[in-house]
């Protein structure tokens, strides 16, 4: 999986997050919203209110606007914006 993070960065520990039970690597301190970004992630979601279902990703990245909403470890409607990730996280987008 590609990895689009800027190179040469200092990060937390790598950990290993599931996103619809594919392993996603991501880092400690990072939002999981970040962490999905970087894997190339960006259709968290589909419209329900749009006969077209039209794919829906997040937007602010700072908990406003709802558009990043996943379910997380079995909750669902989390902000992956206001997520940190942490090893094992178990997430599945699109109400999974
Ligand atoms: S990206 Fe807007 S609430 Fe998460």
């Amino acid at each position: 999986m590609s990895d689009l993070r800027i190179k040469g960065r200092r990060r937390g520990k790598r950990v290993t997050i599931r996103v619809n039970g594919a392993p996603v690597a991501a880092y400690t301190g990072e939002t999981l919203f970040a962490a999905l970004l970087a894997a190339g992630i960006r259709t968290l979601r589909h419209s329900f209110n749009n006969p077209a279902k039209t794919a829906r990703g997040g937007f602010c990245g700072m908990g406003v606007c709802q558009e990043c909403r996943v379910t997380v470890d079995g909750l669902p409607d989390r902000r992956a914006c206001m997520t940190e990730v942490r090893e094992g996280m178990e997430v599945a987008t699109d109400g999974r």
